[in-house]
């Protein structure tokens, strides 16, 4: 194994203080604009956004909850890709979820909910394409209402079931009797992408959407059927927003309807029980051509994926995708694909075919994390390893039902339960995998292992637990996205900078860099001013233990190399006072090697980051500022504060741009 030259070998900004202004507070040298927001219209004919709650028709304006980005280079005019652009392209993001309050004029209705007030909170989900360009006179980013690559993908979008579970019983429905065909994305959160140039948009927590009453619901379902959707908690009463109370204007509309998944008859295909199999998948679009379906690339399992991000594509070498699964307790995974890369795929103009080639087949991998530093991908494959049909946890049908059900297979193999797996990103230069656990509110002092060792008391958090998260990394052996064995080690624990330097700080976080619940994780895909790659880490936070202190934040790392550290012990403490010891493999953090860059405006989380190819733009989103808030409190007036007087103005969602002043690359 080499070691990693950093180049640089320092952050050169000044780091931005802690703070809770209304505001996006970047270093000094640097400037925040704002430019693509909740409700911005997408066509030419939409009507510019009151954001008075009186708007309508989000299938064409910017979502909610803007997420998991990701540019996509366009040639200077028209439709054809360029990879290398840095003026032009189109900015790909998820539209998590919604602030419900803000969307309606005095808020939403309880209980029966008005069509439209559904069809608006529906619309509000999904992805969003949209057209950027940099003017070269003023070097100023905007976005282009009229471009006709412009597209919003919807939970009600048309989508196709590729993969293993295509056309399998789990996914037949009444709209798709033959299991092919399914409506939408819901709750996309992180992201991944293909070097052939598709968008991978992933599939968090959908469960929490589904009306599935547990009471009335599970005797009409098999002792399987219980188990599989209990696991997955698919158990509301309601459903998260109440759509499928709606009584449509038009009998034949069964968007609302399906979000109640109760079974009600004998016929699978008769009702909407299969709805809830139709989510949890990563799905591959291409950006390009918004004549295309999205496709749900069901090899790489079913959780509540937070992102899927490869490992580096090497020409005759199996590619990877790594991905969390971000619940309490969840696992790392990783899909390996059958096909080696060829490198010419990297630029063929089908490019859902491409991403049938590689995405379609391959093995679904768990992690196994031990104490001394090693792991094992296990693989999740029907009659391997206890994943059968005799199974005591699950009984498998066949390779599609634990794809279906990876969380099923994972507990099968014994795989390790971590802290809320949430982002993967991976070093450009040394292929290394870095993970952040953002935190896990149900750790004690009795269950820590080395990979998620901390179990503690902050206050005023009155109960134990790993409150403020860690970021772990991995290497494969041999540097190969084909492995199946690792190295792994804790590259930085989350923590006050005040807080007990023995077994909290323990990565000696100071006023410059100390954070709470890292969640975005991304690696720079630039080089520094003499040509060299420079793996900058960017990481983002979604934080409430720390919001005392200061809102949401970014920071960048300088990454040293799995294994530069040395053993830890720290001490974990019960509500009692008793203590538990655990040993955990660190990495080596020095305080100038991590520095915060950002700070965001009032209760918004900051998720969502990439640069143009040149590195001398940058975008990050802003998410659910002023979330707490309605429209009789509300509680951020961003992103109007941002350019000042804003009184009264609701908050919404955004993307901003950062460059420097000076032109150069951001973050050296
Ligand atoms: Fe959508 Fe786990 O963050
Ligand atoms: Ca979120
Ligand atoms: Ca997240
Ligand atoms: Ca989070």
């Amino acid at each position: 194994e080499t070691s990693v030259t950093l180049n640089p070998a320092t952050l050169s900004f000044t780091a931005v203080p802690k703070n809770r202004n209304d505001v996006v507070t970047v270093p000094a040298g640097y400037t925040a604009t704002v430019l693509y927001r909740l409700g911005d219209p997408l066509t030419a004919a939409t009507p510019a956004y009151r954001n008075d709650g009186t708007d309508t028709d989000f299938a064409n304006r910017a979502g909610d909850h803007h997420d998991g980005m990701h540019y996509f280079g366009l040639a200077a005019t028209g439709t054809a890709r360029d990879p290398n652009s840095s003026t032009r392209g189109l900015l790909v993001m998820n539209h998590e979820n919604i602030t419900q309050a803000y969307l309606h004029p005095t808020g939403p209705t309880s209980g029966t909910r008005p069509e439209g007030e559904a069809l608006k909170e529906i619309e509000a989900h999904g992805v969003s394409v949209v057209e950027v360009s940099r003017a070269s006179a003023t070097g100023a980013w905007t976005y282009n209402q009229a471009s006709t690559l412009n597209r919003r993908i919807t939970p009600n979008t048309p989508t196709v079931i590729n993969g293993p579970v295509r056309g399998t019983a789990f996914v037949r429905t009444a709209y798709s009797p033959a299991g092919t065909d399914g409506r939408g994305t819901i709750n996309n959160c992180a992201n991944g992408y293909t070097p052939w140039g598709t968008m991978l948009t992933c599939e968090e927590n959908w469960a929490g959407y589904f009306r599935r009453p547990t009471a009335t619901d599970n005797p009409r379902r098999t002792a399987k059927e219980v188990t599989a959707l209990t696991r997955y908690g698919v158990s509301s009463g309601t459903g998260s927003y109440g759509w499928s109370t709606v009584t449509p204007s038009n009998p034949a509309n069964t968007v609302f309807r399906k979000w109640d998944a109760q079974a009600t008859g004998a016929d699978a295909t008769a009702d909407y029980r299969n709805e809830p199999n139709q989510y949890g998948w990563v799905v591959e679009f291409d950006p390009y051509d918004p004549t295309r379906a999205p496709r749900k690339r069901t090899a790489l399992g079913r959780m509540n994926h937070e992102g899927a991000w490869p490992g580096v594509f090497v020409a005759g070498r199996r590619p990877a995708w790594y991905m969390g699964d971000d619940a309490v307790n969840e696992y790392l995974y990783k899909f390996v694909s059958n096909t080696a890369w060829v490198e010419a795929d990297a630029a063929a103009t089908d490019r859902l075919a491409i991403g049938d080639k590689y995405l379609d087949a391959g093995t679904l991998y768990v992690a196994k994390f031990n104490a001394d530093g090693s792991g094992t991908w296990v693989p999740l494959v029907f009659g391997q390893n206890g994943i059968t049909s005799t199974s005591t946890v699950y009984p498998f049908a066949d390779q599609a039902d634990v794809l279906t059900h990876a969380r099923l297979a994972a507990d099968v193999v014994g795989a390790t339960r971590m802290d809320r797996p949430e982002w993967t990103a991976v070093n450009p230069v040394t292929g290394e995998m870095y993970l952040t656990l953002t935190n896990n509110s149900t750790r004690t002092p009795a269950n820590t292992d080395a990979a998620n060792p901390r179990a503690y008391l902050d206050p005023p958090s009155t109960s134990v637990s790993n409150r403020n998260g860690h970021i772990l990394r991995l290497r494969e052996t041999g540097d190969t996205t084909e492995a199946l064995a690792f190295r792994w080690d804790n590259f930085a624990f989350g923590a006050g900078s005040d807080l007990d330097a023995a077994n909290i700080n323990i990565s000696g976080l100071t006023a410059d860099n100390d954070f709470s619940s890292p969640d975005g994780l991304w690696f720079g895909r630039t080089t520094n001013p003499s040509g060299q790659i420079t793996p900058l880490l960017w990481i983002q936070t979604d934080d409430g233990a720390f919001t005392d202190v200061t809102n949401n934040q970014m920071l960048v790392a300088l990454p040293g190399q799995t294994g530069d550290g040395s053993v830890r012990t720290v001490t974990n403490r019960t509500a009692a006072g008793a203590t538990t010891t655990q040993a955990t493999p660190m990495g080596k953090l020095l305080g100038t090697a991590l520095k915060r860059f950002l700070v965001g405006p009032r209760e918004c989380e900051i998720t969502g980051i990439d640069t143009t190819p040149d590195g001398r733009t940058l975008f990050v989103n802003i998410q659910h500022p002023g979330e707490n808030g309605d429209p009789s409190n509300i509680t951020s007036n961003w992103p109007a504060s941002q350019t000042g007087a804003a009184t009264g103005s609701r908050p919404r969602s955004a993307t901003v741009v950062i460059t420097r002043t000076d032109g150069g690359i951001i973050g050296m």
